[in-house]
């Protein structure tokens, strides 16, 4: 196991790299989904409840084993706990990162394809069958799309090979010149699409419902879901934020870094419920299916198609998803590159194709069960959903709360004070806090909505 000696290059790029991460599809294409079917702003409480008491924390914490341990996640627990099985720990953050991103692959994939076919123009061009500009028109184009068995596949290959091009090249100028050029260009074309929509007719609606919180629909289930949700957004539970904290210089500050990037991760969110909602609402759509999937591929071209500029908006928003997706998925596989250049001394190159060439085959399999292969499932889903799944709701969770346990009670004596304090340098609110939200209460709460789901 050698030192890591590799570090992001400037403040600005380690902050840009780190939400680069955070900020994904799970910010634009999952969490509106996630507030429409738990009922809107009381879902969006919850949701910010659960950022700032689990996962600003949880984030702290994954920061300081990372930059404390220096290297991939099996490193650190390795390097801290040495001869003790915590390792485990960080073996499951390896195989979570490839679940999810065999099926997240895919997603991304999905809105290269919309990209250019926005571009082209074909994704307006007419379905037989179907009224040109209406619901069914692209319900039908998507559903024929991801069904297909070979566009989707080739376009998520096209996405691993990006992936390995940016990997190749490395941190500072892989990682973190990608990152420095797209997170403004994302946070622009948001706030480009926050304006257009607020200023659509009826767009007050919309807001209503995502700002005017009706407690009645709390409930376990909305906790479970934002919960999820949080961890997912925000990349934790599974190493990739330990991985590139390794890369965080040692004067960094932890615990104002984590409030940063989880901030702005939450904004992104938000400000993409700014979009869509008063969107949704505007066009009279909201009665129509919102499920995960269709919202951003179905419900916005609906939209895009009865607005002036059709080709222009619908270019710049599958702009903005691409790139979300990409700073995200470059994230997660880094966390293996990482792992197999750290411990079995691999070059760089050669760590991104070991780990490239198995995403090769299970990224077009699960692809190709949201069609020819959709007869073959595991526990009742096809190989797509199941990875989903079984990623958020079980993988990032359980990682999440060996992680806590971990830090909370079996880390070395100090070592989450020294990291978080900069060996007693700057104390924060956020670092003592975070040092009993993590032994404490993460721990429990993560424990019971993990409990309740089988309840
Ligand atoms: N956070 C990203 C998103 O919102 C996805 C992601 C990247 C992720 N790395 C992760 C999710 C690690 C969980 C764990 O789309």
């Amino acid at each position: 196991m050698k030192q890591s000696s590799t570090t992001f290059g400037s403040k600005f790029g380690l902050v840009a790299a780190t939400v680069g991460s955070a900020v994904g599809l799970g910010n634009i294409w999952r969490f509106p989904a996630e507030v429409q079917a738990n009922g809107g702003a009381a879902f969006l409480l919850v949701y910010i409840l659960c950022i700032c008491l689990l996962g600003i924390p949880v984030m702290m914490g994954e920061f300081a084993l990372g930059r404390g341990g220096q290297g991939d996640p099996i490193t650190v627990y390795r390097r801290l706990s040495p001869g003790k099985p915590w390792w485990i720990t960080g073996l499951l953050g390896v195989l979570a990162s490839f679940t999810i991103l065999s099926f997240y692959m895919v997603v991304a994939g999905w809105t290269l394809e919309y990209l250019i076919s926005s571009i082209t123009g074909s994704l307006y061009e007419h379905v037989a069958g179907t009224a040109d500009g209406s619901n069914a028109q692209f319900a039908q184009r998507m559903s024929e799309y991801v069904a297909s068995p070979v566009r989707p596949v080739l376009f998520t290959i096209a996405l691993i090979l990006i992936n390995a091009f940016v990997l190749i090249r490395g941190v500072q100028k892989g990682i973190e010149k990608m990152s420095n050029l797209l997170m403004p260009v994302l946070f622009v074309l948001l706030l480009i699409f926050c304006c257009v929509s607020l200023s659509l007719p009826g767009a007050a609606e919309g807001l209503n419902f995502f700002l005017n919180p009706d407690f009645s629909k709390i409930n376990g289930r909305v906790f479970l879901d934002a919960l999820g949700q949080a961890f997912f957004s925000l990349s934790l539970g599974m190493g990739t934020l330990i991985t590139y904290s390794s890369y965080f210089p040692k004067d960094t500050r932890l615990g104002r870094t984590a409030v940063t990037v989880s901030m702005l991760d939450l904004l992104v969110a938000f400000m993409m419920g700014l979009v869509i909602f008063p969107a949704v609402m505007s066009f009279g759509l909201q009665g129509e299916s919102f499920e995960g999937a269709t919202l951003v591929f179905v419900t916005l071209p609906e939209v895009f198609a009865g607005m002036p500029l059709t080709r222009l908006w619908s270019i710049l928003f599958f702009l903005l998803l691409l790139v979300a997706a990409v700073t995200s998925t470059v994230s997660l596989g880094e966390v293996a590159v990482a792992c197999l250049h750290d411990h079995f001394n691999f070059s760089r190159t050669k760590a991104v194709l070991t780990v490239m060439a198995p995403l090769l085959v299970v990224s077009p399999l699960c692809s190709l069960s949201n069609g020819v292969l959709s007869h073959i499932t595991i526990a009742g889903q096809t190989l797509f959903d199941f990875m989903d799944n079984f990623s958020t709701n079980i993988l990032l969770p359980v990682g999440a709360l060996l992680m806590c346990v971990y830090l909370g009670w079996f880390a070395p004596k100090g070592f989450l004070r020294r990291e978080l304090t900069n060996d007693g340098t700057c104390r924060t609110f956020w670092s003592a806090a975070s040092q009993i939200l993590l032994r404490w209460v993460a721990p429990v709460l993560i424990l019971l909505i993990l409990v309740s789901r089988y309840l």
